[in-house]
């Protein structure tokens, strides 16, 4: 009965994706794009049956649009595993459903089909709120239920299944025809890739006026001009994990990655229409250099469709002056330099001399269709972890606050600039475990007792090693400088303001069932420690004030669990006595260092700059990376671990 399937590997995964999505591209009918999506979800996590629910729009019930082997079926929306999924906002995996009172049995009787083991995950639309749900039921391997991976390749599933729901907002029929679904597909590649439409936007019109300048018709400029936005369509079939990763590709994830040319094109091309043949061309060609060393062909020179060589400069122009999760924006200079540099290498150089030609009008388009929001890393909640940069800095400056990390809810590392970021929600800071007592990063303990002092109703605990705790009580919160909180009691309440907590270097402290913090010891002018932050098996470390990092980098190399590491860079190179008098790092100090790490399966970022020297040292840190690809922060930032 039960066939043994051997596990998928990452290229089957993509494969099985692409198989998939094709065939969606040439489906007509809503009803049967969602079962091809369903057939997705079973063929991806070896599923007996796969279903998609949808809410309906009274809220009330829930039904399935597809589901294998079943007609159409309307459930109250409160109604068994499913209603809990969707009304709690959470995935649910069971081995068997027999043995847990949420799951509601009457389907299985009316269809006489005997479900065991289940994922259930919601399905939200672009304002989070939830759509529906996608279902697996029944693991048909030799496994007892469905694992981690199953899981994980049926949230790919889901996405998708999402994306199709709400752009054909939720009408049971499509009523256009492949080039609607294709459209579709293309936006969707454009939301995975958290860039925003306006990138879209403004390639297009880039695109056209290279090609009017170039000499191309009207008719050629503007049919250009609604074929470039689809030059990354095949990004579609590029796992989240690969597309979003916040961080530089190795080289197997730029492997796959390149695959987004190939698999673009084999999506459109069998279309006759006109639009669709020239949006084929643009993404099969756009990564074709004019020497010849791109991809995914290496033609080169005129070899290269006129359309593949303008999409391709003003993808990269875009792309350059764009923060993308795995880079900040390069400033003009930079970008116009590489432009030229380029020229006959990467670039076709009438179209580079094109490009400058028409510069002001390219700059105009780009003030006009400028990103709204800035862009800041954000994690794929679903693979990763995160924590948020309340503070970056290594001291104030405009706009820029000091060192402080936001764990959960309820906790910080460190307390630099908390106020300008959480402003009332800092009440609910219960812990701050503190790295040292240097100001900069305890300075807002003050003004989150102080500004919030009513609507606090839980006693603010400072963690840290003993000489740290002693520093905060002598020379802070002394009654002098700062009330001494510790003697002051909360509004509503008998308990104090403040307590004290001291730890010990290399003890695991629990924070919650899933979440320790450990803090381990740093080399810095006063007493003072960093922690490792764990959650569910995912370890970020964090080093905040140091200078030799042996012990660090021991850590490091011996727990595979840390996926992230924050390290501190304070001063440029020229600096480099100073740092050392103080005991801080320049890029120089750091990376020399870092050559002792032998791994390279961990995300490196970068805090603590001094905000003067910013552009220097990122420039220094650009110039002595190596084979680190390290994530300077700014306040606002997310690190995923
Ligand atoms: P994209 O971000 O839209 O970038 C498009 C093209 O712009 C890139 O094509 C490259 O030619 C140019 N470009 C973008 N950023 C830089 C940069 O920092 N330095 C230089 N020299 N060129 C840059 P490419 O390299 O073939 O990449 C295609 C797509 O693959 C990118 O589209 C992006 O989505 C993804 N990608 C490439 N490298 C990485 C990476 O290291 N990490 C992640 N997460 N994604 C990457
Ligand atoms: C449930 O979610 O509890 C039952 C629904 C089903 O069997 O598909
Ligand atoms: C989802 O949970 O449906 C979308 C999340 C993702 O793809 O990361
Ligand atoms: C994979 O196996 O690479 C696809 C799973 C994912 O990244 O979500
Ligand atoms: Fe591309
Ligand atoms: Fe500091």
């Amino acid at each position: 009965m039960s066939q043994h399937i051997k596990e998928l590997n990452s290229t089957e995964v993509l494969n099985l994706i692409f198989t998939h999505l094709t065939k969606v591209s040439s489906l007509h009918n809503y009803t049967d794009v969602l079962n091809e999506l369903a057939n997705m979800g079973k063929a991806l996590t070896n599923a007996d049956r796969c279903t998609v629910w949808v809410v309906s729009d009274d809220k009330k019930t829930i039904k399935t649009k597809v589901a294998h082997g079943i007609d159409e079926i309307e459930i109250p929306i409160n109604s068994g595993l499913v209603g809990d999924a969707i009304l709690n906002s959470k995935k649910i995996m069971i081995d068997d459903v027999y043995q847990d009172s949420r799951f509601n049995q009457d389907i299985d009787k009316k269809t006489g089909y005997k479900t065991k083991s289940m994922i259930v995950m919601p399905m939200y639309d672009y304002e989070d709120n939830i759509i529906g749900a996608f279902q697996a039921i029944n693991h048909r391997g030799s496994k007892d239920g469905f694992d981690k991976a199953d899981e994980e390749r049926l949230t790919l599933a889901n996405t998708y299944a999402a994306e199709t729901i709400i752009s054909s907002k939720l009408s049971d029929e499509i009523d256009e025809t492949q080039r609607e679904v294709v459209f579709t597909m293309g936006a969707i590649g454009e939301s995975r890739s958290k860039e925003t439409g306006n990138h879209v936007k403004r390639v297009a019109e880039y695109s056209k006026i290279l090609a009017l300048a170039y000499g191309l018709d009207d008719k050629e400029a503007e049919l250009l001009k609604q074929a470039s936005p689809m030059h990354d369509i095949g990004k579609v079939a590029i796992p989240d994990s690969i597309l979003n990763k916040p961080g530089r590709f190795d080289e197997n994830e730029r492997y796959i990655m390149n695959k987004h040319a190939q698999l673009g094109y084999h999506m459109i091309k069998n279309s006759s229409r006109p639009l669709l043949q020239a949006a084929a061309i643009v993404a099969y060609e756009h990564h074709e250099k004019w020497d010849g060393s791109g991809y995914p062909n290496q033609i080169s020179g005129e070899n290269i469709h006129i359309y593949g060589r303008i999409t391709a400069l003003a993808d990269v122009f875009d792309a350059l002056g764009s923060d993308r999760v795995y880079k900040k924006a390069w400033d003009d200079e930079k970008i116009l330099h590489l432009i030229k540099d380029e020229k006959g290498k990467h670039f076709d150089p009438k179209l580079v001399d094109v490009f400058f030609d028409n510069l002001d009008t390219i700059l105009k388009i780009r003030d006009t269709y400028k990103d709204i929001y800035k862009s800041n890393i954000t994690c794929n909640k679903d693979i990763n972890k995160n924590i948020q940069i309340l503070g970056a800095y290594g001291t104030k400056g405009k706009n820029k606050g000091t060192t402080s990390f936001y764990i959960n809810k309820n906790t910080l590392i460190d307390a630099g600039n908390v106020i300008n970021q959480l402003d009332v929600k800092s009440v609910d800071i219960e812990n701050i475990y503190v790295t040292h007592s240097h100001l900069d990063h305890v300075g807002d303990i003050a003004y989150m007792l102080d500004n919030y002092f009513v609507l606090r109703k839980k006693t603010l605990n400072i963690i840290a090693l003993p000489k740290t705790i002693e520093a905060i009580q002598n020379s802070l919160l002394n009654d002098k400088l700062w009330p001494d909180f510790s003697k002051i009691k909360l509004h509503h309440s008998d308990k104090f303001a403040i307590s004290y907590t001291k730890i010990e270097e290399n003890k695991i402290y629990n924070i919650s069932k899933t979440e320790t913090i450990q803090p381990f010891s740093t080399d810095h002018t006063i007493d003072s420690c960093g922690y490792i932050y764990t959650n569910d098996g995912h370890s970020v470390l964090i080093t905040a004030d140091t200078y030799a990092l042996d012990n660090v980098i021991d850590i490091i190399n011996n727990n595979l669990s840390i996926k992230s590491v924050v390290i501190e860079c304070s001063f440029p190179n020229h600096m480099e006595k100073l740092a050392i008098l103080t005991k801080h790092l320049t890029p120089k100090l750091l990376f020399k260092q870092l050559e002792k790490i032998t791994r390279k399966d961990f995300q490196l970022y970068i805090h603590h700059i001094k905000p003067s020297y910013e552009e220097i040292i990122k420039d220094e840190i650009e110039e002595n990376h190596g084979d680190f690809f390290p994530i300077v922060l700014t306040d606002g930032d997310n690190i995923c671990f």
